[in-house]
């Protein structure tokens, strides 16, 4: 994770950004702090990326890289805004147990983009990684990849409408239907026939940028129609306060890279 110290909306790189619009710095640090507060409670080890100024959306690290297996795949950032992001966190995790990030060639939002399931790696494109990103993931990773196309701006990481619930190989997996295209949805409903579909006012909280362990998820607290539908499956949610970091585009997934080392 990284705190959000220098956390701003200054410029407008998705929907949900309007640099217009008051952000309150000392609130989004406290929900950021009770989401990291909330990962160390369950057990969760948290490790911290110096913020640097800047960069405002750098709190959003889920877009570092992808790390399965002691292989790691570094970002490479659509946004000129975000572009110098990406040598940080290669730096980052080269000193922290990570070497050998490979820079991708083509545009890479990292774990924004490639939801891994413990089985295949799910591809988003549409709006900001490139699909050709899709195969270089696979062939440096080693992993079989899906690919997906997302239609919704809104919707314009695959983690903000998608998430896994259980990893593995009958993963179980939240989504959000209409932000994908028709083949997308045929895919997914093929691959994950118990998959929980989220409804609309889930979606639009960004709900489905939620982090599982498989036990309990946490995720915004507004998507209490998705909280409901978990608790009915077995699943333990934990509700977060994340509005302050949503008027940038993100929620807890978002602020959280996973080393699947
Ligand atoms: N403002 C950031 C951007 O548009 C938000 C990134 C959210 N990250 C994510 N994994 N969905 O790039």
């Amino acid at each position: 994770m990284c705190p959000p110290r220098y956390f701003a909306v200054e410029y407008a790189i998705n929907p949900w950004m309007d640099p217009g619009a008051p952000v309150d710095a000392e609130l989004a640090m406290h929900q950021w702090s009770v989401l990291r507060a909330t990962y160390e409670r369950l057990g969760h080890r948290v490790r911290l990326v110096e913020p640097r100024p800047g960069l405002p959306d750098m709190v959003f690290v889920a877009n570092a890289a992808t790390a399965i297996d002691g292989r790691v795949l570094g970002a490479r950032f659509r946004n000129a805004e975000r572009a110098p992001e990406a040598e940080h966190f290669r730096d980052w995790l080269g000193a922290n147990g990570h070497p050998g990030v490979r820079p991708p060639a083509a545009v890479n939002e990292a774990e924004g983009d490639l939801v891994w399931t413990g089985d295949v790696l799910l591809a988003g494109s549409g709006f900001r990684t490139d699909p050709r990103a899709h195969r270089e993931a696979a062939a440096v990773l080693g992993v079989p990849v899906v690919s997906l196309e997302l239609v919704d701006e809104r919707y314009y990481h695959l983690d903000t409408a998608l998430f896994v619930l259980t990893r593995g190989p009958r993963a179980r997996i939240a989504y959000y239907p209409p932000a994908f295209s028709a083949a997308a949805q045929d895919l997914l409903g093929r691959m994950f026939p118990d998959a929980v579909a989220a409804d609309a006012a889930d979606a639009a909280c960004l709900g489905l940028n939620a982090v599982s362990d498989g036990k309990h998820v946490v995720l915004p607290a507004e998507a209490t129609g998705l909280a409901e539908a978990l608790a009915g499956l077995g699943y333990e949610p934990i509700p977060v306060d994340v509005s302050e970091l949503r008027k940038a585009g993100g929620g807890p997934k978002c602020c959280t890279l996973e080393l699947h080392a």
